[in-house]
């Protein structure tokens, strides 16, 4: 993984952020605490995209041949070291939906071990894919948080055993931010011989991940978030040894191990992380989400880190300090890159997310979660006090009830 920048313990937080804040052009309009949500855009996006309308109007068909067809795997290359993932590993897909699908599609629901392991806490989407799969005969055994935060490791571990087919989970839980233990789970996955497929999607970009060490067999996400990628550009990435072994079957031709000789009759699935694919790929997404690797892969994931355990912990004391309430997890070790602020019974989180737009602030707001906001290698202290500042007079003069019944759109 890269580190080539001035680590943050030797620089001020603004300082560190001002090295970045330039790339940004979002940056100078507002305050920009939804990466989260959506990292976001650098300015080479621009470029990438520019090239890939030059490419196509300039070179036409031959475009295929040089950089298109193998953008999914080319692109899964440069995501893959920032997970630490040898080349080959790692594809290319639109999102984490299809991901989660195409995976599902590749195992079998014995009556022996049928069991698909994940907590209350998953992202739904990460449900909706496996509750399907009952109708083949999995069975879904979903540990239930006792506190909306987190699920305690023990019990999780306790769920996986010889029945387990696989454990589709998060690595940092979308809602509280809370880290569960990949490394636990993982390590308890292998002993029952079951399989583990992490939804990294908040954790890669700002908690740093390293594939081979975790020993993980499937880790996936998207470039929407801490990426700074922009949608269209989900990755999976496949441990060698398992890699070889899958064959989905939500399949393509562009998943052929020689798909330009269009072959009729079964699938022959190609070699390496293309086996994974199906058809033509999504190429503007792709060039668009180099643009945030690249620079993600400059500042480096340990940096990133650093700086926002250091603006989390000083936002986290701000706000309690002012009577807010945290629920997340307090050790920053298993929290991710965001807060939750818990509001009220009485107060309306949407209307909050509105009144902050309207002084420029950009946060969100999930149900039976509150407000998320966080910081990105990008941001500075000062924005963060700005917005404790502007959360604390909102609540003081009730102001926000001026934007109840607003539309929500993010
Ligand atoms: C943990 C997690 N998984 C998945 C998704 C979304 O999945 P998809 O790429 O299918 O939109 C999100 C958020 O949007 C998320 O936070």
């Amino acid at each position: 993984m890269s580190d080539t920048h001035t680590a943050p313990a030797e620089l001020s937080a603004d300082a560190f952020a001002e090295q970045w804040r330039p790339r940004f052009p979002i940056l100078s309009t507002c305050t920009y605490l939804v990466t989260h949500s959506l990292g976001a855009m650098p300015g080479t996006v621009r470029e990438k995209l520019a090239a890939f309308a030059d490419q196509w109007a300039e070179r036409g068909v031959r475009a295929w041949a040089e950089g298109w067809w193998d953008a999914p795997v080319k692109v899964g290359d440069l995501l893959g070291r920032i997970l630490n993932a040898p080349p080959g590993t790692v594809a290319m897909h639109p999102n984490v939906s299809t991901i989660q699908s195409i995976v599902a599609s590749a195992l079998e629901f014995t009556p022996e071990r049928n069991r698909v392991v994940y907590t209350d806490q998953n992202f739904p989407t990460n449900m909706y894919v496996w509750e399907g799969y009952r109708k083949l005969g999995a069975e879904i055994v979903c540990v239930k948080s006792p506190d909306g935060i987190g699920v305690p490791t023990e019990a999780l571990l306790e769920a996986i055993d010889e029945r387990t087919r696989v454990v589709p989970i998060s690595h940092v839980l979308f809602k509280s931010s809370y880290l569960q233990d990949a490394a636990a789970i993982c390590a308890r996955a292998r002993e029952v011989g079951a399989l583990v497929l992490l939804d990294a999607y908040q954790a890669t970009g700002t908690v740093p991940i390293d594939v081979q060490a975790l020993g993980v067999d499937m880790l996936c996400g998207g470039s929407v978030k801490w990426l700074c990628g922009g949608p269209g550009a989900g990755y999976l990435y496949v441990r060698p040894g398992l890699l070889e072994t899958l064959e989905p079957r939500i399949t393509g031709w562009a998943a052929h191990a020689a798909p330009f000789s269009f072959e009729p009759g079964a699938q022959r699935y190609a070699a390496g992380a293309a086996r994974l694919l199906n058809g033509s790929p999504a190429v503007p997404s792709l060039m668009a989400a180099s643009a945030g690797y690249e620079i993600v892969l400059e500042v480096g994931v340990e940096a990133i880190r650093r700086h926002s355990v250091r603006l989390t912990e000083g936002l986290r004391a701000d706000l309690l300090e002012r009577g807010f309430e945290l629920p997340g997890p307090v050790d920053p070790a298993r929290r991710g890159g965001s807060l939750t602020v818990r509001l009220r019974a009485d107060e309306h989180g949407p209307a909050f997310v509105a009144a902050l737009e309207r002084r420029g602030i950009l946060v969100d707001h999930r149900p039976d979660a509150g407000l998320r906001v966080s910081p990105h290698f990008y941001t500075r202290a000062d924005e963060l006090r700005e917005f404790a500042d502007v959360l604390a007079e909102l609540r003081a003069s009730g102001s926000w009830k001026g934007f109840v019944g607003g539309t929500k759109a993010y």
